[in-house]
């Protein structure tokens, strides 16, 4: 049975909870979390390795990870009760997954101890981009890569308020700046991916929204500089 940690909310930066599916399904598609998947080479990891997913929502790149052939030990880390509920109920049974409270920013997870972090779509989220990378650099074990996929940064102001984004998507230098700045090698990206995170335009705009979709990938160097 998967442990979920006891704690109050921290954030609440989505307010989507278990709504957060539905939603999801129309904007991208299995591509991001495939794309995130290989280029974390979690293939090349020991079997049992601890990997971290950050943001995990409701599930959608964890039901990856806990049914990999490499049996990982799975951490979902989520700051949204909602979401972290409905990750329980869709994935709870399985027993190689732990479902904690926390953000990027702020978490429980033990210094040192992922061979992998990584997440869908959770970089913006984190208002503090330093200290999320930061915090990712701490998680990680020497060697251990991350790996994430996330919205460039655009100027979408409905698209913003409507999924209770803190910020409109992330700007890829300033990611680059960030990973260097916590001591992370660059091994991929950040890049383009060819995918479009999309809506249909509402009622009070004509213009549909497409974001590209990027993918970074750092790494820990084996030992400290
Ligand atoms: C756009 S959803 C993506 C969820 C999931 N990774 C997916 O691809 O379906 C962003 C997620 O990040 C979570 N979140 C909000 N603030 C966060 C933070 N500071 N650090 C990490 N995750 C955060 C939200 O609760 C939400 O579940």
């Amino acid at each position: 049975m998967a442990e979920v940690a006891q704690s109050t909310d921290p954030i609440d930066h989505t307010q989507l909870g278990d709504k957060w599916d539905p939603i999801a399904s129309k904007l991208y598609g299995p591509e991001v979390r495939d794309a995130v998947v290989a280029a974390a080479g979690l293939d090349d990891l020991p079997s049992g390795s601890l990997v971290v997913e950050i943001g995990a929502g409701t599930g959608f790149l964890t039901d990856a990870l806990v049914k990999h052939r490499k049996n990982f030990q799975v951490t979902a880390v989520e700051p949204n009760a909602g979401a972290r509920a409905s990750l329980q109920e869709k994935l709870g049974h399985w027993p190689n997954l732990t479902i904690l409270p926390g953000t990027f920013e702020d978490n429980s997870v033990a210094s040192g101890s992922a061979a992998c972090v990584l997440g869908t779509m959770t970089l913006h989220h984190a208002v503090d981009l330093d200290l999320a990378m930061e915090e990712t650099a701490r998680m990680l074990s020497p060697g251990g890569r991350a790996a994430f996929a996330d919205i460039k940064d655009h100027e979408y102001g409905n698209f913003v308020t409507g999924h209770y984004d803190p910020r409109p998507g992330t700007n890829m230098d300033d990611l680059k700046r960030s990973l260097e700045a916590a001591g992370l090698l660059l091994v991929d990206g950040p890049r383009l991916i060819g995918v479009d995170c999309t809506e249909k335009a509402k009622v009070e705009t004509d213009t549909d929204i497409s974001v590209p979709v990027f993918l970074v990938v750092g790494k820990k160097a084996l030992q400290a500089a």
